[in-house]
């Protein structure tokens, strides 16, 4: 799929003011600073469309990009960034929890892995909260730059067996990307073109 056009629409914190149309949407969620917004802009051709930062706790809100004119792409607060007051954090949870459980035109959630750490908790507790929560989801691994290819294997191994050790039976469909190299562009593009055709096909 080619991404012809992509254009910011609305910030907000509350699900219920998020873009009325019936139209798919896919969402970037992980931890602060593993490149939910830098992936966006990567997919999308353009760098200046989600805000990034070296520094954690840049993106604050759901942001809704339009694509193609046809479905949307939403980046959204990273969570496990302790310094955030615990009163924003409260209210970050409760607003992301809330897309999460609310938001009906969500159709697949990417969960971001920083692919040089080792699997944490915070993101093993997210991605059962997801699942208790019936959320289909894919995880993406980020920063595939900053390991050697050789060891890119070795460590999506090593996260199937935490994820397995953590009552997952098998491991999710998976992607490895880098925003600096285009690496997984053209896969994950592939991806949510082969579902929004499913949903276009079955809605004429
Ligand atoms: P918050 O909005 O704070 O939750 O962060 P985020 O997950 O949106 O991360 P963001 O895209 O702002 O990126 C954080 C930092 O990581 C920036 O300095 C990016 O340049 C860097 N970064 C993101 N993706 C990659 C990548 O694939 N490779 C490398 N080397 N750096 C990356
Ligand atoms: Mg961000």
């Amino acid at each position: 799929m080619k991404i012809n056009t992509a254009e910011f629409i609305i910030s907000n914190s509350d699900v219920s003011k998020c873009p009325k149309e019936p139209l798919p949407e896919y969402a970037f969620i992980g931890r602060s600073n593993v490149g939910k917004s830098s992936l966006i802009n990567m997919l999308t051709g353009n760098k200046n469309l989600a805000k990034t930062s070296a520094k954690p706790g840049k993106t604050q809100l759901i942001n809704h990009f339009k694509i193609n004119q046809n479905w949307f792409l939403v980046d959204l607060p990273g969570y496990g960034y302790a310094k955030v007051s615990k009163k924003t954090k409260e209210i970050f949870q409760k607003f992301i929890t809330d897309y999460f459980e609310k938001r009906e035109q969500l159709v697949c959630a990417f969960v971001l892995i920083d692919i040089r750490h080792e699997a944490q908790k915070i993101d093993l507790e997210f991605i059962t909260y997801l699942g208790e929560t019936g959320v289909p989801f894919c995880i993406i691994f980020t920063k595939a730059d900053k390991i050697s290819r050789t060891k890119i294997d070795s460590h999506v191994a090593a996260y199937r067996k935490a994820l397995l050790a953590n009552n997952w039976e098998e491991m999710p469909q998976h992607f490895v990307t880098s925003s600096l190299e285009n690496t997984g562009k053209d896969k994950l593009l592939e991806f949510i073109d082969e579902i929004n055709d499913g949903i276009f096909k079955n809605n004429s």
